[in-house]
């Protein structure tokens, strides 16, 4: 693992770097605040029974990643009251998304979206990721009792649920694609997705590196996309170095 100083580095500066491309001032001093939050207990608390969760301590939230600290940055930022996620899983992400919805006061909810991949069924993707929920336990077991206030969480395939999710809200002001990252349900979660989005609205994308969807999407809507790195302590030799992708409507 790479020095605690040398991840909080990697995340101030690239957060630093996003906040002048979307025109959005100090995204990483909410990173800061988050890192000085309680949130690494909220998250160890959770997971400290599950014995098929095997990290139980971090050193600093920071080992949770960029991604997850861009999102919560992001949802400050934007001052988001509507926010979209697909893919659950354990509901990391999702915690960050309700924990800066929560700190921003704006009385903000998130939607998710998750098919399960349970122990019984296995996995429901269709792309190669294999990652299980712990026995007996559902989508975002991580999120607790006062992180669900307001979240929505709906189970079933993004394809079936998105449309009609949508259809209820006036505008949303965050997208976050991270279910199944095949071409198909990538397109269609991002065509369906954009034209609610709001002008000023963010589109993320994790994992784009895995087919070229988020790529003709971009140049299908005419945006320049911002591409965000792997953390450096999963950086594999070889691989692309890409994380997730940003554009802005
Ligand atoms: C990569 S995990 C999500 C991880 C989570 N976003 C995080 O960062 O903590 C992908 C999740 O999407 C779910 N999934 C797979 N296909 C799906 C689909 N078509 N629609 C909705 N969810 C899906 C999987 O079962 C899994 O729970």
């Amino acid at each position: 693992m790479i020095p605690i100083a040398d991840q909080r580095q990697f995340i101030t500066a690239h957060l630093d770097d996003l906040g002048r491309w979307l025109d959005l001032p100090d995204l990483s001093g909410y990173a800061t605040q988050l890192e000085r939050s309680d949130l690494k207990q909220t998250v160890e608390a959770a997971v400290a029974e599950v014995d098929f969760f095997r990290t139980k301590q971090w050193d600093s939230l920071l080992r949770l990643g960029l991604y997850r600290f861009t999102q919560y940055s992001l949802v400050r930022a934007l001052v988001a009251t509507t926010v979209i996620e697909t893919g659950v899983l354990h509901g990391l992400s999702s915690i960050f998304l309700l924990q800066a919805l929560l700190d921003d006061g704006a009385a903000g909810c998130l939607i998710s979206i998750d098919a399960p991949s349970t122990q019984g069924d296995g996995p429901a993707n269709d792309d190669g990721f294999v990652e299980l929920l712990p026995p007996g336990l559902g989508a975002g077991w991580i999120v607790p009792p006062a992180h669900r206030a307001c979240w929505d969480l709906h189970i079933g395939r993004s394809t079936d649920l998105l449309p009609g999710i949508l259809g209820q809200r006036e505008s949303l002001d965050l997208f976050v694609h991270d279910s199944e990252h095949t071409p198909h349900t990538m397109l269609f979660e991002f065509e369906t997705a954009w034209p609610a989005l709001r002008p000023g609205g963010v589109l993320l994308a994790d994992n784009i590196d895995t087919n070229t969807a988020f790529f003709d999407f971009a140049r299908q809507v005419s945006r320049q996309p911002h591409i965000l790195p792997v953390d450096p302590d999963h950086y594999t030799p070889g691989g692309s170095g890409i994380r997730f992708g940003i554009l802005r409507k």
